[in-house]
């Protein structure tokens, strides 16, 4: 098995990887600034992979900007590192737009000095976490890997810019075995309860703002429209479960490390949508809590309709999502019943 850097991996996807990355075999060391994120995830990933902190999994404090952060990170005593799975960066759209300096800093500016240290240590082989919002405004659904990249916030501008940086370094030299994975829209948590999505403040995403409705933390769901040209007139998207997201990165790095250098960039989701009131009745249906609503205006730069072709992901990488919307909307809410404040506590 091998020995990987997970960046940014405290975080809601990333911990949720270190965990099936862990249970895969593999050792881990995690580079993390803790910007938006607690040590209290890995500190639950290491308890249900039965393994002991500081033993198959390393926890550094610090930044993929941070030029000394990243030789720490690959000088571990005894452990060279055969791949990078990089999640560290900024993911909030509205955000980006007010904060675009910010964004490309991190997001772009940090992977080039993630590479440069990968480079300068011999190890060639990353799974990057990229979107789908590099499609923006989708032409056809579902949308497939080879549609047009037009993404239309800084953020997404900041990830179609990673992929094709990419590119450039695996054509710059040999060597470079490279997975850029666009996510749809990932939800729900562990079965356990013990680890899930964990926002700061006022949800911006559906499910974690649904779960924080059904038990109570606020009082009704802000629907975005009802008017949009779907079948009840809400936006629909490919909801995918974190679980089998995790699976997902564990599969492309086997691919990966298994055959020769190449650049894959694979669309991760279930390949079918449900609309805004889909999930809100699959929720009240599972939770039997009431999930009240009012449909107001539509946010901007919101899509009616968002689903992935999932082809490519079961053909190159032998994967396919084994959990439903059902599945989805039961561990989104143990976990928020569990831990209402995410990892935070109530005074955070
Ligand atoms: C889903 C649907 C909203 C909140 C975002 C990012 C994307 C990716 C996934 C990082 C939409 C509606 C939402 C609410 C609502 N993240 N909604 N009321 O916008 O599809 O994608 O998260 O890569 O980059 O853009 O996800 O969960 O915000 O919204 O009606 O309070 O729910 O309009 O149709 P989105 P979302």
């Amino acid at each position: 098995m091998a020995q990987l850097l997970i960046t940014g991996g405290a975080g809601f996807i990333g911990s949720h990887t270190c965990l099936a990355l862990l249970e895969a075999g593999h050792n881990l060391i995690v580079l993390e600034n803790y910007s938006n994120s607690s040590n209290e995830a890995l500190r639950r990933v290491a308890e249900l992979a039965g393994v002991r902190l500081g033993d198959r999994i390393t926890l550094l404090q610090g930044d993929i900007r941070n030029q000394e952060d990243l030789e720490m990170a690959f000088s571990q005593e005894k452990k060279t590192i055969d791949a990078v799975v990089h999640f560290a960066g900024l993911k909030a759209v509205g955000e980006s737009v007010q904060q675009p300096l910010r964004y490309w800093d991190v997001n772009v500016g940090g992977t080039c000095s993630l590479l440069g240290a990968m480079k300068r240590h011999g190890c060639r082989t990353i799974v990057f976490s990229s979107s789908a919002t590099v499609y923006g405004y989708p032409k056809k659904v579902p949308i497939q890997e080879t549609a047009i990249v037009q993404p239309i916030s800084p953020y997404g501008r900041t990830k179609a810019a990673v992929e094709k940086l990419l590119t450039d370094v695996s054509e710059s030299e040999d060597g470079w075995c490279i997975a850029c994975l666009r996510y749809f829209n990932p939800v729900g948590a562990h079965s356990s309860g013990r680890i899930g999505e964990s926002p700061y403040g006022m949800p911006n995403n559906l499910f974690p703002f649904v779960c924080q409705v059904a038990v109570g933390q606020r009082k009704e769901l802000k629907i975005f429209g009802g008017d949009w040209p779907t079948t009840d007139g809400t936006p629909v998207r490919d909801y995918i479960h974190v679980m089998d997201l995790a699976e997902g990165h564990c599969a492309a790095l086997e691919v990966l490390m298994r055959e020769r250098p190449q650049v894959l960039t694979i669309n991760l989701g279930c390949g079918y949508g449900y609309s805004v009131l889909e999930v809100v009745k699959a929720f009240e249906s599972v939770s039997s809590m009431d999930v009240p609503f009012k449909i107001v205006a539509r946010r901007p730069g919101d899509v009616s309709c968002s689903i992935a072709d999932s082809t490519l992901a079961a053909n190159r990488l032998g994967w396919v999502t084994r959990r439903n919307l059902v599945d989805m909307c039961r561990d989104a809410f143990a976990w928020q019943k569990d831990n209402p404040f995410g990892y935070f506590s109530k005074n955070d």
